[in-house]
């Protein structure tokens, strides 16, 4: 099987033209950035080609601009940001990319840097279009793909550009990301338990359906959980659910019995008339009409933690509440806490990824240990899925 070719200190660059590919899709609110965690995870790369005397173009999207220019979309607050940071001279592109950019782009010395405007203000960057992408491909002579959470998109900075490169490498970010799943699901010491959250079944069957082939124990949280509870015969109130979701969870239990895999779903939780309300603890069977489940219950939070002790490699995605309000953030928080003192004092190998799950564990003032955080959200999950992301396919 033909594996990814990684960058490392053996590639030349100096003097070279390379392209990093970067996901700089960082929450910006009045053109302020809201986390810097992608950028800063992207330095040390920059740096490290800066100083080997690369000439280095840094392409990225931000947000989902539909092909067009729009103001809210442009990363000018990310090269503003990463003016600061670097010590090397940085430029921001913000001409049209056309046949032409090549030559304008002549001017850039060993050691500096240009970040090119939201890649997504073009239509062809979003169609894969050859044209754009070889034209993409002529401004360099390196290609690497550090951006993992983006892998699963068929754009031409990510799929046909590689496909124009003689040389191609993923990058160290989307080595270590690539790396610790594959760890997981791979060789992963038993057992393995998965924990996944968030909203919508429909988007995760797919993920739950393949990891119960893999894994151990597969425990259940957040809005998701309400629709294998409703299957269960609990009233959930006003809870969040999802339509038609009851043949998918059957299928979901039958295939875990074939893969001897044991789900595990919520015994309490945390109540509320409204999102905004204060939460109360109660049993499954006192729920009423006019209440939503909220965060999973003190119970619950038992039972996983007891599973987590007995776990030797986990997997987390998604939250346990809706963590927006503090009143429902414990069920998460304490699942944090569980994996992150698991982490240090028993080696526990431990997977954190999606956007949610990191920003509500952001919400506490505690530094957390894991063994890997992953940034990406769509692309975690598709990994997860174990499907083929185009964009890393091409780098093969
Ligand atoms: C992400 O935020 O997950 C990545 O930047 C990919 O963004 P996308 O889902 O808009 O492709």
């Amino acid at each position: 099987m033909k594996s990814i070719k990684y960058f490392d200190d053996q590639v030349a660059v100096n003097n070279k033209l390379v392209i990093l590919r970067l996901d700089l899709n960082v929450p910006i609110k009045d053109k302020k950035i809201q986390d810097f965690t992608r950028i800063d995870l992207c330095l040390p790369l920059i740096k490290n080609l800066s100083k080997k005397k690369a000439k280095v173009i840094i392409i990225s999207h931000l947000g989902r601009p539909k092909g067009e220019k729009e103001l809210k979309f442009s990363l000018k607050p990310v090269f503003d940001y990463l003016k600061k940071k670097l010590v090397s001279n940085i430029f921001f592109h913000t001409e049209e990319i056309n046949n032409d950019t090549k030559s304008k782009l002549s001017f850039l010395k060993e050691g500096e840097v240009v970040l090119i405007e939201n890649i997504r203000f073009y239509q062809s960057e979003l169609k894969d279009d050859i044209n754009f992408a070889k034209n993409l491909a002529s401004l360099g002579e390196v290609f690497i793909n550090d951006a993992f959470s983006c892998s699963h998109r068929k754009q031409a900075s990510i799929h046909n550009i590689v496909n124009y490169m003689d040389k191609k490498f993923g990058g160290p970010l989307l080595y270590k990301e690539v790396e610790s799943i594959n760890k997981v699901l791979d060789n992963g010491e038993n057992p393995v338990t998965c924990i996944i959250g968030g909203s919508k079944i429909s988007t995760k069957i797919n993920v739950l359906n393949n990891l119960v082939e893999k894994v151990d124990n597969i425990i259940i949280i957040g809005a998701m959980a309400n629709n294998f509870l409703r299957y269960n015969g609990v009233n959930i109130g006003k809870s969040i659910v999802e339509d038609n979701s009851d043949e998918i969870i059957k299928k979901i239990f039958s295939n875990s019995k074939k893969g001897n895999c044991k789900i595990v779903i919520p015994e309490d939780c945390v109540i509320s008339k409204n999102f905004d309300g204060s939460g109360t603890n109660k049993d499954l069977s006192l729920i009423k009409d006019d209440e939503m489940i909220l965060d999973i219950g003190f119970k619950t939070v038992k039972k996983i933690n007891d599973i987590i002790d007995k776990t030797k490699t986990i997997l987390w995605n998604g939250p346990a509440g809706y963590f927006e309000n503090k009143s429902f953030l414990n069920g998460t928080l304490s699942i944090a806490r569980k994996i992150s003192e698991n982490t240090e004092k028993k080696s526990l190998i431990s997977i954190v990824g999606g956007g949610d799950t990191i920003s509500a564990i952001n919400k506490s003032e505690k530094k957390y240990n894991f063994t890997h955080i992953s940034t990406a959200g769509g692309a975690f999950l598709e990994f997860l899925e174990g499907k083929d992301l185009p964009g890393l396919n091409v780098l093969k």
